[in-house]
């Protein structure tokens, strides 16, 4: 089994189906511990549920961003990784754990890449009108949500969408579209300009 650590800001919802499909069989994989940026996330409360180990790291226990991103590499190479998925954490990923963990972080971003990276990505695509819409799983490069897509899923939007509608919508696609990824993920079946990315590299 592959060793999954989630990076997660807030509710959790991706994290939990991320758990869910470890715990049915559905990925070959287990998820052995939670970082997160915020005490008091809702994404705390699931780990507890799920007895798996959670770190809380929050920028203003430090004194600058390099010690703060330090932290949480030091946290993430504690859980000894195979895999990182970050499931709504709000933050750039620091160079050094992109560095330490080549192609072995994924992120899950609701919208359809390379449109509306940033924040707020589901009321981006309102405010431009766009019909169409989504979510994408991607492996996470030093920019911005950029690095090499995994998979997308569209969704419609209506003319009557609000932020809140629409982000419901592509919250149901992104929950089946996170497991598929991370299932495929888990049987080294992903591949980066033709090569496998996982597999060769375990150290488990
Ligand atoms: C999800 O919609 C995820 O795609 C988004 O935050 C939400 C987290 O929900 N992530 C980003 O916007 C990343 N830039 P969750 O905590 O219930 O999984």
């Amino acid at each position: 089994k592959k060793r999954i650590v989630i990076f997660a800001s807030g509710r959790g919802s991706n994290a939990e189906a991320i758990h869910e499909a470890c715990e049915n069989g559905t990925v070959n994989g287990e998820v052995v511990g939670v970082i997160c940026d915020h005490a008091g996330a809702q994404v705390l409360e699931r780990a507890r549920r799920w007895n798996v180990p959670s770190t809380v790291i929050e920028l203003k226990s430090f004194e600058n961003k390099a010690a703060f991103n330090d932290a949480l590499l030091e946290a993430a190479v504690s859980y000894k990784p195979d895999l990182i998925c970050l499931a709504g954490y709000m933050r750039i990923c620091g160079e050094n754990l992109i560095h330490a963990f080549p192609n072995r972080i994924i992120n899950i971003h609701p919208a359809l890449l390379p449109s509306f990276r940033g924040l707020h990505a589901q009321r981006q695509a309102i405010e431009a009108g766009v019909k169409v819409a989504g979510c994408t799983v991607h492996f996470v490069g030093t920019g911005l949500d950029d690095g090499p897509i995994i998979t997308q899923t569209a969704v419609p939007v209506y003319d009557d969408d609000t932020e809140d509608t629409l982000s419901a919508r592509i919250l149901e696609q992104e929950h089946p579209s996170y497991v598929r990824a991370v299932a495929a993920y888990c049987r080294d079946e992903l591949t980066i300009e033709g090569h496998h990315v996982s597999g060769m590299h375990g150290h488990h």
